[in-house]
């Protein structure tokens, strides 16, 4: 397919942004430098439906869905947060940075499921690398075919003949199609390749999952483009240092979304963590201050992880306020919170605080926690370890409910808490056993009571 030069766009290479004319810096997202020319012409996969397609409109109550059985990935995690297994003809896209472990769990999968038959197209590494690490992942009697190829045409081809129950790509920056005249990696090449993958997909019924690596500032390269041309996104993240990894699903057209999934990174691969509070909690048992434990909800599953302050008197003129895992504006204004709503005087204080096991925390349940946490610190009396917290605080002081306190409450139960802290205008359904409740109205009342 010969593209017509005589029309090119500009791309930008970190955010995807297009235009007519090259520019030093692109208007999206503000990069220098990062515009790069593209053939422009229509893409493959939006060509194809010219003309009938033989197909009709059909009713919700005749379309058959027994046939949609999910296909089961043999690693009960990555099912779960996909929603129950893959749906068949659906494409996944796993981004993260390089080196966290994305070939490794992708090569997982069909090593710990015997019967499932898959192509792991790898474009990155050859056969014999491959095989290296399947035999240290403690497997090869396995249902997978590794084929090496960069060539997206004839990695459909050889999909197509070998009939497989799933294809996995790794990774869609080093593949490429001669329907569009330019280098592997490039945004147009990135589109146009997941686009053919999907179209296999929709067309074959085969799932696919494909590895994406992610640029610096945790872009998918070539991001926004792929995040709506696929149907779910999982994000995999964690520290390199650290031994742990978090995979996150941003987008999910079968499931819900923000689901997490825990796995440790051990000598023979990646190890799933199904109950990832009893590593997020504290091996300490009493008397340290500064930390406090929160019952946060991710996606559908509670779980409870340590947080952990720091408050000591600024040396510089300035107090410094940082945060690891948790918005630095959001502790900003927790603390004005406890400045003017509850008297405490942390204006000249640095702040450090940080979520236990490099977790990154968006839910507002925190909060409480995070309050908590910083007057421990602030005045070194620890909260009892077997005390746990769950509330979003206001901007007047009032403490807010969250969604499914009885969820939080009874998984904080479990594992053997014997008091949490909520707001008191939640509404509870049922009563946990062996768990008190307290009910705390705004801050004020809050400090009364943890630390009379
Ligand atoms: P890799 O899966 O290649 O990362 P990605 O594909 O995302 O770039 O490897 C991740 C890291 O994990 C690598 O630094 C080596 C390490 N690792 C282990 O610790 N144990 C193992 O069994 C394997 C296979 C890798
Ligand atoms: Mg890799």
């Amino acid at each position: 397919m010969a593209a017509s030069k005589t029309k090119t766009t500009w791309f930008c290479s970190t955010c995807g942004n297009e235009s007519s004319k090259w520019m030093g810096r692109c208007p999206a997202c503000g990069e220098w430098n990062t515009m790069v020319e593209a053939p422009k012409q229509s893409p493959v996969a939006t060509r194809t439906s010219n003309g009938p397609s033989g197909r009709k409109a059909q009713h919700l109550r005749d379309i058959d869905f027994s046939a949609e059985a999910r296909v089961s990935l043999g690693i009960e995690e990555i099912n779960r947060i996909l929603g129950g297994g893959m749906v068949p003809g659906s494409l996944v896209l796993i981004g993260g940075e390089p080196g966290i472990g994305k070939s490794t769990l992708s090569l997982q999968i069909p090593l710990n499921c015997p019967g499932l038959k898959t192509l792991y197209v790898s474009g990155e590494e050859s056969n014999r690398q491959v095989k290296m690490r399947a035999q240290r992942l403690g497997g090869d009697d396995s249902d997978c075919f590794i084929y090496c190829e960069t060539q997206v045409e004839n990695i459909i081809e050889e999909a197509v003949s070998l009939a497989p129950d799933l294809v996995i790509v790794d990774s869609v920056q080093t593949m490429s199609t001669s329907a569009v005249e330019s280098t592997p990696g490039s945004v147009s090449q990135i589109k146009e390749v997941t686009a053919m993958l999907l179209r296999y997909a929709k067309e074959s019924g085969v799932p696919v999952i494909l590895i994406g690596h992610i640029t610096k500032d945790g872009y998918i390269a070539g991001p926004k483009i792929l995040e709506h041309i696929v149907d779910v996104v999982l994000q995999f993240e964690g520290e390199n240092r650290g031994s742990y990894r978090i995979l996150r699903s941003i987008k999910n057209r079968f499931g819900s979304t923000s689901e997490l999934a825990v796995f440790e990174m051990t000598g023979s691969g990646l190890r799933e963590v199904s109950n990832p509070s009893e590593l997020l909690i504290p091996m300490h048992e009493q008397g340290l201050s500064g930390t406090a434990i929160a019952a946060m909800l991710d996606g559908t599953r509670p779980f409870l992880f340590e947080v952990q302050a720091l408050v000591s008197s600024a040396v510089y003129g300035t107090a410094q306020r940082s945060a690891t895992g948790f918005d630095t504006r959001r502790l900003n204004m927790l603390l004005a919170v406890l400045e003017k709503r509850a008297g405490f005087h942390l204006s000249a204080k640095d702040v450090f605080l940080n979520m236990a096991g490099g977790l990154k925390v968006n839910d507002p349940a925190c909060d409480l926690a995070v309050i908590c946490a910083v007057l421990s610190s602030n005045f070194d009396f620890a909260i009892p370890s077997d005390v746990c917290f769950a509330g979003e605080v206001g901007l007047s002081g009032e403490i807010r409910p969250v969604s499914q306190s009885d969820r939080r409450i009874a998984e904080a139960a479990r594992l053997g808490f014997k008091k949490m802290f909520i707001s008191s205008f939640t509404k509870l359904e049922t009563k946990t056993e062996g768990i008190e409740v307290v009910n705390v109205a705004d801050v004020p009342e809050l400090v009364k009571s943890l630390f009379k």
